[in-house]
């Protein structure tokens, strides 16, 4: 009966009445004074929900069929990751293509001696570090850039870290090698240092010297990492409703909001319905690296999409939807929208009075 309730409750010093909600500290000992049993079960949420399908395990998920490797370009400022990126892509795009290219994006594709690879310029170790923490991680390599006239520099070291806590295997890229200050042995010193021994030291860290700006090594970087996906057998369920993860979003002039995403596995279609972060909206249109328009993206293809109804943000994972769960979309991006601006505000120390609010 809900008086004794209120009565254990009263005893241990906490006023409640008949409307107050318990947690689950209180349950558990209202349970053990009053000598009952008590189970505690969780309404399981739509959140509960989406979690539990980004997390079934491949094999559950249909055909699987190999796919290419992703990616990620790590390294110090200024090292040379954005330089090593456009040269590798350039050199292994159809001429005419090239050029066309003029915007900075987040992800491409480029296809070596008949193997696709996609390769993912990070802004920086931070935004690696913040996906990784929010689930969304999907490096498979870590191509870490050591500019040769620099060494090894506090970040990355961090970005070292980074990669180990995702368990992904590091290629170290040596790059600078052209300028006069470039000093293979102290980067090499360096490396062993932090635990990467070099395999021409014995080790089994692959260290390919390159220069990004003139292009030397290049081709020996993109075999050391197909043999490295290679070791790794990478597989993905490709019939499956797509997931994966936003990259870099944006609000176009004419397009509306735009989205950088990578697809993890299955496989993404124009009109399928997606939930991402707190936006969602049928896939209106749907871009590939070169700015082509494409109609279904397999996995480990980095693609813009256009047909969200909101931005979303950097690291939060998508998610296909059927269509008929359009209310759910609706409901959940919303949830979050609200969520997202209230840590956002309490993150600014928030506007505390009304007064406070309106002069905002
Ligand atoms: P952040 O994104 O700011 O961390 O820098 P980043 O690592 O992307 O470096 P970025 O590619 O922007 O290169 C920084 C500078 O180094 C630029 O001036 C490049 O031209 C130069 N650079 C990059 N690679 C090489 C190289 O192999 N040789 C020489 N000499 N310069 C290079
Ligand atoms: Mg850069």
């Amino acid at each position: 009966p809900a008086k004794d309730i209120i009565g254990v409750l009263f005893r241990a010093g906490k006023m409640a009445t008949i409307n107050d909600p318990l947690d689950e500290n209180d349950l558990l000992d209202i349970g053990m004074e009053l000598g009952v049993d008590v189970t505690i079960k969780r309404a399981e949420t739509v959140e509960d929900v989406i979690s539990a399908q980004l997390a079934l395990p491949d094999e559950e998920l249909g055909d699987i069929q190999p796919r290419p490797p992703i990616i990620t370009v790590l390294g110090h400022v200024d090292h040379g990751k954005t330089t090593l990126v456009d040269k590798i892509r350039s050199a292994n795009v159809a001429k005419g293509e090239a050029g066309g290219i003029t915007q900075h994006i987040a992800a491409y594709q480029v296809d070596h001696n008949g193997h696709k690879l996609t390769f993912v310029d990070t802004p920086g170790h931070a935004a690696f570090g913040e996906m990784r923490a929010r689930g969304a991680n999907v490096t498979d390599i870590v191509v870490l850039v050591v500019a040769a006239d620099d060494g090894v520099m506090p970040q990355t070291v961090e970005c070292i870290a980074h990669a180990r806590a995702a368990g992904a295997p590091i290629v170290v890229a040596m790059n600078k090698i052209d300028l006069p200050g470039a000093n293979e042995q102290k980067v090499l010193t360096d490396l062993a240092n932090q635990n990467l021994l070099p395999v021409e030291w014995g080790g089994d860290t692959e260290v390919v010297r390159v220069s990004a700006l003139n292009g030397t090594g290049l081709d020996n970087l993109l075999e050391t990492l197909l043999v490295t996906a290679e070791l790794k057998e990478l597989k993905a369920p490709t019939d499956a409703p797509a997931d994966g993860v936003c990259l870099e979003a944006f609000r176009d002039e004419g397009r509306g909001p735009v989205a950088w995403i990578i697809v993890r596995r299955g496989t993404l279609r124009v009109g399928d319905l997606v939930l991402c972060g707190p936006s969602f909206g049928f896939i209106r249109a749907m871009y590939n690296d070169r700015d082509e328009e494409i109609s279904e993206a397999p996995p480990a293809t980095p693609v813009r999409v256009a047909g969200l109804n909101a931005v979303p943000n950097a690291g939060d994972t998508f998610l296909v939807l059927a269509d008929d769960d359009i209310d759910i979309a609706r409901e959940v991006a919303e949830t979050r929208q609200v969520r997202g601006r209230t840590e956002l505000l309490s993150r600014r120390g928030g506007p505390r009075t009304l007064e406070e609010f309106l002069s905002k």
